[in-house]
């Protein structure tokens, strides 16, 4: 399904219309007070309000971040089809507007399988946004022909009770961890999906890709490899992620974007003028075998833009727990280390006879890359 089936379906089913400007005045006040809320990691506290059921927040929510997170979920599901778009259980926790659900949906339509179908359970700890989101799903899944029961649970994932007694091949998890604390939050949210992710499952994270939202993702990586996770994307290996030795250090993906006409009026409004999306992801697994297809000490992957300056080009090379700038001085090109020039972030490469100098690596005459495959040609 291209970017504009989706949109235009969501559009409709929530009966957006960009040229009420009025609704949008509205919207953009109230994506303001939830972008405060979100920016300030303002949400651990329990006793704080369910956006979500709040009318106004819940329409801001699904106006907006609904509509600008979705292509995110949809680069990640196109990429990693592989492992994430043939699961037959699938659990979104947070669900909010279906936001995950949605995204992968999509993604299933467009493998072109004749037959599709798969079950979602929904979790959140707001009734409004648990219903709506099935509410969106079930009309995607009749629209997009995806069979497959959705239930919806209105539960907090951190107390003891889970609501349903499955196992899930896959649990998504996105835009939610600023709302656990890293403390008993993450403690209790581990237990819950290793109790119920099928050994052979796969987790996925995702959230915006500010220092503060992706640092908090990567803590939590960080604290289920330290238990015996495994990572299988983006990152070159399960090791602690280097990022997290400078406060200042994150870790995220950024993809070009076209915003849909509501979206143009909102972002007027608020000031927040997108043509990019940035985002923080990781895919996990608990099964080692589910992990890397190239393990070996010569898998880099590209964590920054390519910098270009006379006579030189450089760019932050993840390896191994190590994070490194990669050094490649125009006159040491060669056929062998032409592609440094065409990286970009996220890509996977094979390194070979590189100089190592202090804390950089040299490209030389003598040094080989090899571009990695990505995941969606193993498809
Ligand atoms: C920022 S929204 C993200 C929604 C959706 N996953 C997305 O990516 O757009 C976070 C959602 O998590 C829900 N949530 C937060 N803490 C929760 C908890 N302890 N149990 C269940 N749901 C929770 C909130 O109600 C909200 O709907």
């Amino acid at each position: 399904m291209s970017s504009d089936n989706w949109e235009k379906l969501l559009t409709a089913f929530l009966d957006i219309n960009h040229s009420e400007i009025e609704l949008l005045r509205t919207v953009s006040k109230d994506v303001l007070s939830l972008h405060q809320s979100f920016v300030s990691c303002d949400l651990t506290d329990a006793s704080k309000r369910i956006y979500g059921d709040n009318e106004r927040l819940r329409k801001a929510y699904s106006y907006y971040y609904l509509f600008v997170n979705i292509p995110k979920l949809v680069y990640i599901f196109e990429r990693y089809r592989r492992f994430l778009t043939t699961p037959e259980q699938v659990l979104d926790i947070g669900t909010g507007p279906g936001t995950a659900a949605l995204g992968m949906l999509s993604v299933m339509r467009q493998a072109g399988r004749s037959k599709t179908s798969v079950n979602i359970d929904l979790v959140d700890k707001s009734r409004e946004f648990a219903k709506l989101s099935r509410f969106l799903i079930d009309r995607f899944r009749r629209h997009l022909n995806v069979d497959g029961k959705t239930r919806y649970s209105v539960s907090d994932i951190l107390r003891p009770e889970f609501p349903f007694k499955e196992f899930y091949d896959l649990i998504m998890m996105t835009n939610i961890l600023s709302e656990f604390n890293t403390g008993d939050g993450f403690r209790e949210c581990r237990r819950l999906i290793n109790k119920v992710l099928r050994q052979d499952g796969h987790l996925l994270l995702m959230e915006p890709g500010s220092v503060s939202h992706s640092r908090r993702m990567l803590i939590f990586r960080d604290y289920l490899t330290a238990n015996g996770w495994h990572v299988i994307a983006p990152c070159p290996s399960s090791q602690p992620c280097p990022a997290l030795k400078n406060p200042r250090d994150w870790c995220h993906m950024r993809i070009p974007w076209s915003p849909s006409p509501h979206i143009i009026g909102i972002d007027e409004r608020t000031g927040f003028k997108k043509s990019q999306l940035s985002f923080s992801y990781c895919l996990l697994a608990r099964n080692e075998r589910a992990a890397t297809d190239h393990p070996g000490n010569n898998r880099f992957v590209v964590v920054s833009d390519l910098r270009k300056s006379k006579g030189r080009m450089s760019i932050f090379l993840c390896h191994l727990g190590e994070k490194k700038e990669a050094v490649l001085l125009n006159r040491q090109m060669t056929d062998q280390n032409a592609v440094f020039s065409r990286l970009e972030r996220y890509n996977e490469i094979l390194l070979n006879d590189v100089e190592i100098k202090g804390d950089k690596l040299i490209i030389n005459k003598l040094s080989s890359i090899v571009p990695l495959k990505t995941n969606e040609e193993f498809a």
